[in-house]
């Protein structure tokens, strides 16, 4: 697949299997790689939290609007 074609192909992912768990290295190498990202004056100014936790999950989605793109509603 050519660069052209995953920009234009791209698309958000909003639907996730809640019976299957995400495999964390896979999440941290996403995470690695996302941080290859340019970013302003490469300040990187940025932190991550990979939260696994259903409770936490729905108190943080709090500060986030209460959103729901992280359920499968
Ligand atoms: C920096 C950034 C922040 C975003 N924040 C939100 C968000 O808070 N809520 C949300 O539902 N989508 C968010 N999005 C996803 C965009 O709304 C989404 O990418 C856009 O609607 C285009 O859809 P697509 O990614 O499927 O092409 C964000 C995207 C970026 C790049």
């Amino acid at each position: 697949m050519s660069l052209k074609e995953v920009l234009e192909y791209r698309r958000s992912v909003r639907y996730f299997d809640e019976t299957k768990e995400l495999d964390t290295e896979k999440v941290k190498h996403c995470i690695e790689l996302a941080m290859l990202a340019p970013n302003s004056s490469n300040m990187q100014l940025w932190e991550f939290y990979h939260i696994t936790d259903a409770e936490t999950l729905k108190k943080i989605s709090h500060a986030c609007m209460d959103q729901k793109s992280n359920r499968n509603t």
